[in-house]
């Protein structure tokens, strides 16, 4: 059992009267990549920012590459890279200035050659001297990724890291994770895309309510839910079916008898 990279026990987080995270449990292993799905406002984003320190939690604790976020946040912060669900991208910078920019931020020599190989690989050389305030949506966050790999940290979080993008370039996007993970990389990432969660992670995760309703792999959340039947064909269930009967259609502000009947029978089988 490798040792696990972020460990989150108990955490919460309210936002005046709005409770947020009502004790937030999980652990990603070193080096593989762990997706945290959730609705529209669950608080998937406000996890990443008390896990990347830009944000204090009110209770429980989190550890990221074995240092506390509360007590050693310099040394968190020197562990993780963070592309958030805005782009960092500066918009007066060309695609190639703004990736010699981190590099020489993060102290790197040749910060040339590094921003160059990275426009190289996320299909960028053509564009590399163009401000980035003409660049796509789609190429503006392959920009901000390929910003957040610079330095090469151990732990990767990625907020909505394909939204707004072509399949083309979800793709691209989704080999570079994997690639990353593979070199021994932990990432987390957030995402609204289940294809995504299906496609990438090791683990998924849930957050529902202000908690991690279920948490597992794909196969373990597929056994949730029994296989639908039709005319004798077993289909078995999406991840889109299981999310769905976990959070409910309608986003799941209500505590929907649905995800309770489900959860008892994740605990019965544990
Ligand atoms: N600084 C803040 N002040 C007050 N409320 C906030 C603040 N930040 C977030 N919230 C609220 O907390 C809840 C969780 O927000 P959060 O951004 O973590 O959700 P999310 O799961 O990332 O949503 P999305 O899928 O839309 O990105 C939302 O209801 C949001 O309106
Ligand atoms: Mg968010």
């Amino acid at each position: 059992m490798t040792a696990a990279t972020i460990r989150v026990r108990n955490l919460q987080k309210s936002y005046d009267d709005l409770q947020v995270l009502r004790g937030v449990d999980f652990d990603v292993a070193q080096g593989s990549i762990f997706a945290l799905l959730g609705s529209n406002g669950a608080g998937k984003t406000t996890v990443v920012k008390i896990l990347s320190t830009l944000l204090a939690a009110d209770a429980g604790t989190a550890e990221v590459n074995g240092f506390d976020v509360a007590d050693s946040g310099q040394d968190v912060r020197e562990s993780i890279s963070l592309t958030g669900q805005f782009a960092a991208v500066d918009e007066i910078l060309s695609g190639r200035e703004n990736l010699a920019l981190v590099a020489q931020l993060r102290h790197l020599k040749h910060a040339g050659q590094i921003a160059d190989e990275l426009l190289a690989r996320f299909s960028l050389t053509e564009a590399g001297d163009r401000r980035a305030s003409t660049y796509s949506g789609g190429m503006r966050r392959r920009l901000d990724i390929a910003m957040s790999l610079i330095g090469d940290p151990p732990v990767i979080f990625l907020d909505e890291p394909t939204t707004g993008l072509d399949p083309q370039a979800r793709k691209e996007v989704w080999r570079t994770v994997e690639e990353l993970a593979k070199n021994g990389t932990t990432v987390l990432l957030t995402t609204q895309y289940l294809d995504e969660a299906e496609q990438l992670a090791d683990r998924i995760a849930i957050l529902h309510q202000g908690r991690i309703i279920v948490d597992g792999t794909l196969s373990e959340l597929k056994q949730l839910l029994p296989p639908a039947k039709v005319e004798y064909v077993e289909k078995q269930p999406s991840l889109e079916d299981v999310f769905l009967a976990l959070v409910g259609d309608n986003g799941g502000a209500d505590g929907s008898s649905d995800s309770a009947a489900v959860h008892r029978t994740a605990d019965a089988e544990r």
